[in-house]
């Protein structure tokens, strides 16, 4: 994936990304025969026009009528040409085909939430067939983030309370990154996720897979892929404390009292993220999971007593 594209640009691997950077290329190359010309022409004047002598008046210049035309026609055209390819490249992006496969993307901080049309959701995995245009339509649970493909040259802000939409059809087969390139607190920079672009085929059996009824456990695990950019299960302390191997025991709290470490403080802790602060943490836990359906809860609760 993207590792051959240019310095300037991965690979492009959508059925558009060719012509926004064909428009990118003719601005990046018009731009620099002009920066070249004029800086050339300047440095050629200061050298052959320098003062050299202090008696020195030169005879009054007039001005060339050929040359003025020239310089408030040509920029006049190329600007023009660069509107007009401009608003083009911009209707096509911007105007996704009637038959495109819709997905709902939610946002919050930090991690990305992928709701297909069968009713599947997936987190931190967007799956995606080939060959077929897919819309997305997303929004924000909390602040302002932005959707970021760099490969299928497709970037859109997140907002609260407002839809805003893409669309793009992916060319070949393969797995393109997901970044969030709208700077949205602490794990900010952690709020990835991938693209996997698959056949027509393996989309629909990867559909019919998840569309399955996990064990709580299992629905657990896939859950908690939404809260391991803050949350370890192996000790290791990230944003928030690790989760392993805790059920049953006593928690220290941040107002120096203790609390059981249960079914009842789990759910409470994602619901009411502030309620019970873990010691040596801050209430930075961001309030929107507890939207989660009491089914996922139990999933997660499951899944964190199975911890070892
Ligand atoms: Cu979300 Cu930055």
């Amino acid at each position: 994936m993207g590792d051959s594209g240019s310095i300037w640009l991965p690979d492009a691997m959508s059925t558009f990304a060719g012509e926004v950077d064909a428009l990118f290329w003719f601005v990046f190359w018009t731009s620099t025969v002009l920066f070249v010309a004029v800086i050339g022409v300047k440095i050629y004047f200061m050298i052959r026009y320098r003062r050299t002598d202090d008696t020195y008046v030169p005879e009054p210049v007039h001005e060339s009528k050929r040359l003025e035309a020239a310089w408030i026609v040509l920029p006049t055209i190329l600007t023009l040409i660069v509107f007009t390819w401009g608003f083009q490249v911009f209707l096509r992006i911007s105007s996704a085909p009637p038959d495109s496969y819709d997905i709902t993307v939610r946002a919050q901080q930090w991690s990305w939430e992928f709701e297909y049309a069968e009713g599947v959701t997936s987190f931190s995995e967007l799956y995606v067939p080939v060959g077929r245009p897919i819309k997305l339509m997303m929004s924000s649970e909390d602040v302002l983030h932005s959707f970021f493909i760099p490969a299928f040259r497709v970037k859109m802000d997140i907002i609260p309370n407002r839809y805003t939409s893409v669309w793009f059809e992916v060319t070949e087969p393969g797995e393109y990154q997901i970044y969030c390139t709208e700077y949205c607190g602490t794990e900010h920079s952690g709020m990835l996720a991938q693209v996997i672009a698959v056949s027509e085929v393996d989309f629909a059996a990867w559909l019919v897979s998840q569309n399955q009824d996990l064990p709580p456990v299992e629905l657990g695990e896939r859950l908690f892929e939404q809260c391991a950019i803050c949350h370890s299960t192996n000790g290791e302390r990230l944003v928030g404390p690790s989760l392993d191997a805790r059920f049953g025991t006593m928690r220290a709290l941040a107002d120096g009292s203790t609390v059981l470490f249960d079914e009842d403080y789990i759910r409470e802790s994602i619901v009411n993220p502030a309620a019970k602060v873990a010691e040596g943490f801050q209430p930075i836990m961001p309030a929107g999971y507890s939207s989660m359906s009491a089914k996922e809860l139990d999933g997660l609760v499951a899944y964190l007593k199975s911890l070892e």
